[in-house]
């Protein structure tokens, strides 16, 4: 037997249907049209308004059209796993619930939490199951409910969060240059004073004084987190292309975590990659956290072709930060229901 790659072999993806518009942030809080656009580049984000539906519900949305796309018999999926920072709640698993609505008979399910960096850190992980040669079909899905930890009340915050799921198939093949090429992933432990949640975990367990003192909602120092967004990301992809002999003319795409239009550009602007090879889609889904880089395949699946040099590259809470390379594995335009 041949070494066996690991490659995604479709995408499926959910968004929920309230679209929540800087022109309505605006009535609840002191922002504008303008600011959010200019500063961050969010046009409108959506948001899951239901009562009673959390994470779980758009992962499942996501896995279950993943599912439907790519035809895979859901008894022959090994694993599954969630990455998520807003799981439904802090136990069970997320991944426990969406496989018991999935129905899956035959996989083991866990979350894995990784901030923003989810996506790219367990499609890592996934692959690395996948190329041991123990699990042959992993469903690996980025969906945050950012809504559920967004202070609607703040506008540093609120503009920039959104709600969304997208879901890969991992599956294992011997077909040599396709899947996932190399990865570059770091985690720096100084991040936790800039961007957190208070209360809530084992340190500051909830109580009457976390919920009169808000803290229950996300805390970020913008400036700073944007400054250390910008050097990891492109310090990373500047590593990736320079380890696999990648240039501007060989990279056919970028995908990025979405969190800042700015930030993505400076990202490509010191990594010398030309804007148009990045898929951006910030301006209607804000910062989904771990879904900004599903969601970003799924939209542009038809634009992909087999054998395109895609590099993979995120930063988050912790600090977490990677890049990665991947050879995309099939022609998008010819998969039914590709957008
Ligand atoms: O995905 C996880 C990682 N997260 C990130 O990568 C986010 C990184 N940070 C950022 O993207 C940016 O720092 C923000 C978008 C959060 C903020 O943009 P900024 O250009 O860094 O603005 P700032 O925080 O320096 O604030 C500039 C001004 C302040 O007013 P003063 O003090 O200059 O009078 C803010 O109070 O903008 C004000 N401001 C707003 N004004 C209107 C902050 N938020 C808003 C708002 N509308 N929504």
């Amino acid at each position: 037997m041949g070494k066996i790659n690991a490659i995604i072999t479709g995408i499926g993806g959910y968004v929920p249907d309230y679209i929540l518009t800087n022109e309505e942030l605006s009535r609840m809080v002191d922002t504008s049209d303008e600011w959010i656009t200019t500063r961050v580049g969010i046009k409108e984000r959506r948001i899951l308004t239901e009562e009673g539906l959390g994470t779980s519900y758009m992962a499942r949305k996501a896995a279950k059209q993943l599912i439907q796309k790519t035809g895979v018999d859901p008894d022959t999926i090994d694993a599954l796993i969630v990455t998520t920072t807003t799981p439904d709640y802090k136990f069970p698993s997320t991944a426990s619930i969406v496989v018991g609505k999935l129905g899956l008979k035959n996989a083991f399910a866990f979350d894995f939490e990784a901030a923003c960096c989810g996506f790219l850190y367990t499609l890592d992980v996934a692959a690395s199951m996948i190329q041991s040669g123990r699990y042959k079909k992993i469903i690996v899905i980025g969906a945050d409910k950012m809504s559920s930890l967004v202070d609607y009340t703040d506008r540093a915050t609120c503009v920039l969060f959104g709600d969304g799921a997208g879901a890969v198939l991992v599956e294992a093949t011997e077909e040599q240059n396709i899947g996932v090429q190399d990865s570059y992933l770091r985690t720096d432990g100084s991040g936790l004073p800039f961007l957190h949640m208070k209360a809530g975990g084992s340190v500051c367990p909830p109580s009457h004084f976390t919920v009169d003192h808000r803290l229950h909602f996300l805390y970020q120092e913008g400036r700073t987190v944007f400054r250390y967004a910008v050097t990891y990301m492109s310090n990373d992809v500047m590593e990736i292309m320079k380890r696999n002999n990648l240039s501007a003319e060989n990279i056919d795409w970028v995908i990025p975590h979405e969190a800042n239009r700015r930030i993505i550009e400076a990202v490509a602007k010191r990594a010398e990659l030309p804007l148009d090879k990045v898929l951006i889609n910030i301006d209607h889904y804000g910062n989904t956290s771990a879904a900004t880089i599903p969601l970003a395949i799924w939209d542009n699946e038809s634009r992909l072709k087999k054998g395109d040099n895609i590099i993979f590259t995120a930063f988050g809470a912790g600090f977490v930060h990677g890049a990665s390379f991947y050879k995309w594995a099939y022609d998008g335009d010819k998969v039914a229901g590709a957008k």
